[in-house]
């Protein structure tokens, strides 16, 4: 049985939908949980509610150990006050998914600046302000774990979501440098990309929504945030049921020896389209350094 039993979580968004479903499993299982959010509406914009206060104190109902935080993450302040809870209250921190979330999905043309701001600052920069005073925390004490939540609509693109979907893709490329930065310090750094009937898509999912229940999305997250967790730089897609793993990867592809015939000229890209694309044979580094040895015995050859 996987226990979270002496760790330290910091779940931000967690009042309502996966959040709240993250804290309350690894509470059930030994966490002490800060569990941050400020209530705001799906847009981001200021509401009276107090989800992170009843999702605190239904786990202490409950037996287990949990606090509530009100900071957005999307300031540095916030950021690290969310942090600065769990130090407080519980010592340390071992334990962090970045889940808070909002949308101002708009037509690319129809995009005005301050969506994008609004849609950047909570996923995208929130991510920053909060991860960087955990990992500092994790790097001292030489353990952590770390969820990013990217989204099918950045991973593969959904019309009306530009701000989003490039949000979320960069949450991708901060974990891929993360997982570098983080390994010698056993820092796991993974992302999941849920699908999952909450607020936030109870109007698109259609009659799939009966089966995307929110809670089957946490014994995958909290999966990643367990010792026993073996991977780190992974991309897992999750819903209902299903778990599957995105990943990039690199076909073999078109190669003209740079030292002969003149190099690669346009008409020989033109001519090689199929080559460059065709997935027979691909691999996924998993590094720069990976992929530039994968270069060079063509290079030097
Ligand atoms: P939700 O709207 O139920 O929960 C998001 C929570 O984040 C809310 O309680 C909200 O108050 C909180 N939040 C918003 N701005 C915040 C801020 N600045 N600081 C701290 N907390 C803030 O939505 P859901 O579906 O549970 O979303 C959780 C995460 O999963 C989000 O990052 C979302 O983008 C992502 N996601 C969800 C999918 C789904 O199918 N539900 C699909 C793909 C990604």
């Amino acid at each position: 049985m996987i226990s979270f039993t002496n760790r330290v979580a910091v779940i931000t968004g967690a009042g309502r939908g996966l959040g709240a479903g993250y804290a309350r499993l690894l509470a059930s299982r030994g966490a002490a949980v800060v569990v941050n959010d400020p209530g705001v509406a799906s847009d981001g914009t200021a509401t009276e509610a107090t989800p992170a206060e009843e999702v605190a104190a239904e786990i202490r109902a409950a037996g287990g150990m949990a606090v509530a935080e009100h900071s957005s993450v999307a300031t540095p302040e916030g950021g690290a006050a969310v942090v600065q809870k769990a130090l407080d209250e519980f010592g340390r921190v071992d334990i962090l998914i970045n889940n808070a979330g909002i949308l101002r999905d708009k037509a690319f043309h129809n995009l005005e600046w301050p969506n994008l701001d609004a849609v950047l600052d909570v996923h995208l920069r929130g991510a920053f302000y909060v991860t960087q005073p955990a990992f500092r925390a994790m790097r001292a004490q030489g353990y952590g774990r770390i969820v990013l939540t990217a989204s099918n609509a950045g991973i593969l693109g959904n019309f009306g979501q530009a701000n989003y979907g490039a949000a979320k893709m960069g949450l991708v490329g901060l974990m891929n440098v993360l997982r570098h930065e983080g390994a010698k310090y056993d820092i796991k750094v993974n992302t999941v990309a849920p699908v999952a009937r909450t607020r936030m898509t109870e109007e698109i999912l259609g009659p799939a929504a009966a089966r995307l229940d929110p809670e089957a999305v946490a014994p995958v997250v909290a999966y990643f945030c367990s010792a026993e967790c073996a991977v780190n730089g992974d991309v897992w897609s999750v819903a209902g049921g299903n778990v599957s793993r995105f990943f990039i990867g690199r076909t073999a592809g078109y190669f003209k020896h740079p030292g002969g015939e003149g190099g690669l000229t346009v008409e020989d890209v033109a001519g090689h389209v199929d080559a460059i694309r065709a997935e027979a044979g691909y691999t996924v580094p998993g590094s720069v350094q990976e992929e530039l040895q994968g270069m060079a015995p063509l290079l030097f050859s």
